[in-house]
Formats: structure tokens, C-alpha cells, sequence
């Protein structure tokens, strides 16, 4: 307890900050849930409706609903933690729970993973989280040769298709980048393009059944459906399982197949049986990292888009040396010495992570802090962390809501502790303990070598903006490029 100026006793945290009871409410039952999912959805976006209420209530720690609420949550109410130094609570496994929260309140049906939980379910106290956490990261060691190949297989052919298609009008990225994405991921992990095994629908099977988990959080699914419907429709009642069962039984199989010695590995290795690790591989490779790189390359190919041609440049001649530095070829050591565009490709991601939201119930009754003030969470309660908000906090970042190419070189890597898109801060690795994306690493590589591949080709491009795909990745499409004037 501290005494105040006016006499009166304000109870302090044990860093010294006054605790103060949390703004905000959660408004009528059924009503106020209802009437917030239309403002997060439709009338004021995401980032919005955190903005407003952490304004309205002055603070950025506050209660508030959480989208998609009524009748497909299970309860939408929420602490959402806004801030660079408030956020860190989720990343503490002793004071979060993160079991059933990897969508937030909403909880997709078992029957979609053939009854069982998958990994990013699992809270770090089951036994099974360790195991499997183990499993992926003897997958993506193992594989790790194998990322640079088949990213520059499946790249260099989308980047062939837009130069074919480019003199007859506009590109969409998205719809490219849709199957490029599937057949680099399952052909880095498992060494087969699921596009030759299965056939073109491949990535469509794939981005089905991710509908399928993900439609609570998508919108504006077309410009023909009037909101009102859509709303009825992706955000009321879970879409049937079944519709994406035929999709999924041929990713099973193409699975099994493919994955058959890692499958062997898991279960000689780390003792998983083979239904537990076979539709674990299923998530990791097809919702994991499929689903994380469609919406990151969108992402990354804005931010580049955005920033023109004095940074195109700039990034041509520092990918280009260091390429040439090593007999023309990229490798990671090259990909390891380019400052500027690690600098990047972690400034498109702070600015834009695209796994927006982190859940996790108090484990515990505890104390949250923000920068300047303390809150008390009662033990059950979920907490509801918004990265873009967190990682353009004011207090961490000088001109946060700017893209600055620069922001992470030299001293700038200081900073690097603020960035969050993995579910943890950039300087600490996942391990077995925490709920930190085991992918961290493969992300960082596949975004410079994304970056790599485009400014050996080119010197220069442009692409515009133009909406949103689902309410979820930005949809970019290339109006130009200009092929490097020394190839
Ligand atoms: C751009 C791509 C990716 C992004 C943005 C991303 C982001 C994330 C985030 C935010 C989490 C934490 C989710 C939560 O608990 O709230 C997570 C967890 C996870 N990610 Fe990634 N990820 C990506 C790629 C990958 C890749 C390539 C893999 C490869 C295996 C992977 C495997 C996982 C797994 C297994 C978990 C659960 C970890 C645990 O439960 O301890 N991710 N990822």
C-alpha cells in the first residue's frame, strides 16, 4: 500500500505501479456481443475496435468482447492486453493456461483432426505438448536442407506465371500464391509436391478444410453477399465438419504416404503412435505453416510494395552481393549476412503479424502490467492479447505505425525483443515449455528468401493493395516488374 497525495491508501503492484481495477465492460448479455462482433467485423475492422476501446476506456488493459461471440462462443468475454509490456503475460507459461485457445473463444470441431487435439491445442502442463513440440522440432531439423531447394522450385515458378500473364493486365499474388505456398511446404517437409500426387485441387483441399476450422474469424467473403448474411452464415453456427471430410481423407492419404518415415521417426523416437502423429503432421504442415505463409508472403509483398524503389534497390544490391559472394547461389550463410532485409522482413512482420490474436486463461489470480499501471485478473479468466496494437505500442517503437526498413539493423536489433509474431519475443526460442512457434526460424528464412528471390529478378516492381482476401490477407496484386539489368 502506498499513501496518495489526496491521503488516501492506493494499493500497489509488487513492482511499485498503483492497481487499478480494469476499464470496460462487457455490456447487455447476448445484445452487446452481438452488436461488438458486427463493429469488429464490419464497421470498424480489427484494429479499430481495439483502438476504440482501449481509447474509449483510457487504458490498454481492458475488458471488452471478443469476436466472434454469440451463439458460437463459448464465452466472449475477455482482458484484452494492448500493449508492448501488458502482452508479455501471454507468453508465461506459469501464469497462462493455453489449452483449447489456439482460435480463441471459439473451438473448431474434433472431428476435423479425426478426433483429436492437435498440438497448438495443448497446454505446455500435457504430457502429450512435450512429445509432439519434440516431434516437430526433429521435423523441421531434419528437413532443413531441404527449405531453400523447394522454396526456389515452387517461387520461381509462381514468379514465371506472373511474368507470362503481367503483359496481358494485373497479377493477383494471392490465388498464386494459394498452391506455391502447399507445394513448398509439404515438399520441404515431406519431399513430395502435392500438387503432382494429388492433382491441382491440392492446395484447394488444403484451404477447405482450413475454412472449415477458420470461418469465425474470416469476412467479407465476397462483395455479392450482402453483411447481414454473411454474418449469419461464418460468425453464428460452426459450418459442418463433413463438408471438408472427402478433402481431408485425401490429405490423409497423400500424409501417410509421404510423411512414412517421419511417421516411422515419431514413433520410434518420441513414442507417438501413428494416428496421433500422422494428423499432428497434417496440422503442422497444412494449418501451421500453409496457412501462416499465405498470409505472410500477402504481407511481405505489401510492405515491399509500399516502400517503392529506393528500398528495392538498396535490397537488389545487398541480396545480389552476397549471392555473388557465394558463387552465385543463395545459401544460407549468404541469406544470414543481409542486414537489411532480415531488417524487413521483421518490420513487415511487427507491423502486420499474421496470426493477429494470443489467447491463454489465468492460471492463476494475478497481476497484469501495463506501462504505468497494475490490474488484477481473476484466476479463469481469459486473457486476449492484440499483436498490432502491441507491437506499434508508442513506448517501445519511435514511429511505430511507420514502416522503417531500417528499424532492426545494428542497434536496432535491441528492439527485437518487442517482436511478437511467434507467440514470444524474437530473442527467445521455442522450447518444450512454452507455446513459442517451433517455426520461428523457418519463418524468418522462407521471408528473406522470399525477398532474395524477388530482387535477383527484379530491380524494381509494383504491386497494389486491393482489399482483403476472407478478412484475413492482404489481397496484392502486381501491376509491373522490371527485370534486373544485369541478368
Ligand atoms: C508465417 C508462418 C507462421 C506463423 C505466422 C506462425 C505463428 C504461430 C503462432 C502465433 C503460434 C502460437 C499460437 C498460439 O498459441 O496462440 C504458433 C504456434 C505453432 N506453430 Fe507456428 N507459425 C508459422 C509457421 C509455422 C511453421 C512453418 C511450423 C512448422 C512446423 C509451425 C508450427 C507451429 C506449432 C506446432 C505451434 C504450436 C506450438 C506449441 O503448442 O507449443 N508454425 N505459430
Amino acid at each position: 500500500m502506498a499513501e496518495s497525495s489526496t491521503g488516501t491508501t492506493q494499493e500497489q503492484s509488487p513492482s511499485g505501479l498503483p492497481i487499478k481495477p480494469i476499464p470496460g465492460n462487457y455490456g447487455i448479455p447476448i445484445l452487446s456481443p452481438i452488436y461488438d462482433r458486427l463493429h469488429y467485423y464490419y464497421f470498424q475492422g480489427h484494429m479499430g475496435y481495439f483502438k476504440s476501446h482501449a481509447a474509449k476506456n483510457n487504458s490498454t488493459v481492458v475488458r471488452m468482447n471478443m469476436a466472434p461471440g454469440m451463439f458460437i462462443s463459448r464465452n466472449p468475454r475477455v482482458v484484452a492486453v494492448l500493449d508492448a509490456k501488458s502482452f508479455r503475460v501471454l507468453f508465461d507459461p506459469s501464469k497462462v493456461e493455453k489449452k483449447d485457445v489456439l482460435i480463441g473463444t471459439y473451438m473448431p470441431s474434433l472431428s476435423l483432426y479425426s478426433g483429436l487435439r492437435p498440438l497448438p491445442n495443448l497446454d505446455t502442463t500435457e504430457q502429450l505438448h512435450s512429445s509432439l513440440k519434440s516431434f516437430s522440432f526433429h521435423l523441421l531439423a531434419s528437413r532443413k536442407s531441404h527449405i531453400i531447394p523447394t522454396f526456389h522450385e515452387a517461387y520461381s515458378s509462381l514468379l514465371d506465371s506472373v511474368e507470362a500473364k503481367i503483359a496481358s493486365g494485373p497479377v493477383e499474388f494471392n490465388s498464386l500464391n494459394q498452391s506455391s505456398a502447399f507445394d513448398f511446404t509439404c515438399n520441404a517437409f515431406l519431399g513430395a509436391v502435392p500438387s503432382e500426387v494429388i492433382g491441382p485441387s491440392a492446395s484447394n483441399k488444403a484451404a477447405i478444410w482450413l475454412l472449415l476450422q477458420l470461418h469465425p474469424l474470416a469476412s467479407r467473403l465476397t462483395k455479392f453477399i450482402p453483411w447481414p448474411i454473411e454474418d449469419l452464415l461464418l460468425h453464428c453456427v460452426p459450418l459442418p465438419p463433413c463438408l471438408a471430410r472427402s478433402d481431408y481423407e485425401a490429405l490423409e492419404k497423400f500424409f501417410s504416404k509421404a510423411g512414412e518415415s517421419l511417421l516411422e521417426d515419431a514413433a520410434n523416437k518420441f513414442g507417438l503412435s501413428h494416428h496421433v502423429a500422422l494428423h499432428n503432421l497434417i496440422f503442422m504442415t497444412s494449418f501451421n505453416a500453409y496457412g501462416g505463409f499465405r498470409v505472410f508472403m500477402p504481407i511481405l509483398l505489401k510492405w515491399l510494395a509500399y516502400a517503392g524503389e529506393v528500398l528495392h534497390r538498396r535490397l537488389a544490391q545487398e541480396i545480389r552481393s552476397a549471392v555473388d559472394s557465394s558463387n552465385g547461389t543463395i545459401t544460407l550463410n549468404a541469406l544470414e549476412n543481409l542486414e537489411l532485409t532480415k531488417s524487413v522482413v521483421w518490420e513487415a512482420l511487427r507491423l502486420d503479424p499474421p496470426v493477429e490474436n494470443q489467447f491463454g486463461h489465468a492460471r492463476t489470480d494475478l497481476i497484469i502490467e501495463s506501462h504505468d499501471t497494475a490490474f488484477r485478473v481473476k484466476k479463469g479468466e481469459m486473457i486476449c492479447g492484440y499483436q498490432p496494437l502491441a507491437m506499434r505500442d508508442e513506448k517501445v517503437f519511435t514511429n511505430a505505425e511507420e514502416f522503417v526498413p531500417d528499424r532492426f539493423v545494428g542497434e536496432g536489433k535491441k528492439l527485437l525483443e518487442y517482436v511478437y509474431w511467434s507467440n514470444g519475443p524474437e530473442t527467445v526460442v521455442p522450447t518444450m515449455g512454452n507455446k513459442q512457434c517451433p517455426g520461428k526460424d523457418m519463418v524468418i528464412l522462407v521471408g528473406r528468401l522470399f525477398v532474395a528471390h524477388i530482387f535477383l529478378r527484379y530491380d524494381t516492381f509494383s504491386a497494389v493493395h486491393d482489399g482483403m482476401v476472407l478478412g484475413l490477407d492482404p489481397r496484392m496484386v502486381f501491376k509491373s516488374v522490371e527485370k534486373a539489368s544485369d541478368q
